[in-house]
């Protein structure tokens, strides 16, 4: 899939693969690779390696109590939830995600509910600041993932170049240090979806 993308024609505005979080869910194969990503940066030993088993066990657990409904937590946060005044809400309902979870399917607990909204809150952040600075020239952020960037020896790299996205982004992009961390999660996050 990535094999016969020519390098510099890959990077913008170019759509390389059918969006994953278009159409139809399949069940099939959307829920297993992700993980299998997840997986493997785990194995990698990713210098955040907790933060990392985190993501992995948020995910994990999103995929199965929520999954089948929803598909995945990113695109499910950015499509159907937004900030409102600093809180999570659902687009459709309007209600605080927080007070929604409680009496949604799921089973979650307290704790849970705090966790799963804290995540989903990132992701829609995420969305919003890469909508704002960065899709102009590169589409989606799943798209920019999978054309130039790869997960290797424990760091987010551009493919050819091999250099670090972090530090790449400390020049590209006009974003502040916070933001930063933000886009820098989501593409890691996006690679690791493939
Ligand atoms: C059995 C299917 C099912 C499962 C499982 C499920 N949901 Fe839902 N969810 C729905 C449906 C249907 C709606 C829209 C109808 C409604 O308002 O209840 C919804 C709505 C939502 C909304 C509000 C969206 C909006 O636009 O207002 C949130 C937030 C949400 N779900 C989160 C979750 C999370 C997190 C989980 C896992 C812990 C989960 N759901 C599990 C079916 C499900
Ligand atoms: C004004 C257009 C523009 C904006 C806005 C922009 N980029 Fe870029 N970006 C480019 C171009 C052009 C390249 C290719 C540079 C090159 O080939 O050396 C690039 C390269 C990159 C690369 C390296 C990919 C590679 O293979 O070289 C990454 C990662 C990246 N951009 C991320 C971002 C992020 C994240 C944002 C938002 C914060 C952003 N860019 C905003 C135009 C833009």
């Amino acid at each position: 899939m990535i094999g016969d993308l020519r390098p510099r024609e890959a990077g913008i505005r170019s759509v390389t693969k059918p969006d994953p979080s278009a159409g139809s869910r399949s069940p099939s194969g959307r829920r297993i690779r992700p993980l299998a990503g997840l997986v493997l940066i785990l194995l990698a030993g990713a210098p955040s390696a907790a933060a990392q088993s985190d993501g992995v066990d948020y995910h994990r657990r999103f995929e199965s109590l929520c999954g089948p409904c929803h598909g995945h937590s990113g695109p499910f946060a950015r499509h159907s939830l937004e900030i409102v005044n600093g809180t999570l809400v659902g687009r459709t309902t309007g209600v605080p995600v927080q007070r929604f979870l409680r009496r949604h399917p799921g089973g979650l607990t307290q704790a849970d509910i705090a966790r799963f909204r804290d995540v989903m809150h990132r992701q829609v952040e995420a969305g919003g600041v890469f909508q704002d600075r960065c899709a102009i020239c590169h589409g989606r952020a799943v798209e920019l993932a999978a054309a130039n960037l790869v997960f290797a020896n424990g760091d987010l790299l551009i493919r050819y170049s091999r250099v670090p996205v972090r530090g790449y982004l400390a020049n590209h992009g006009r974003l502040e240090p916070r933001e930063i961390e933000i886009v820098h999660q989501a593409l890691l996050e996006a690679v690791a979806r493939r």
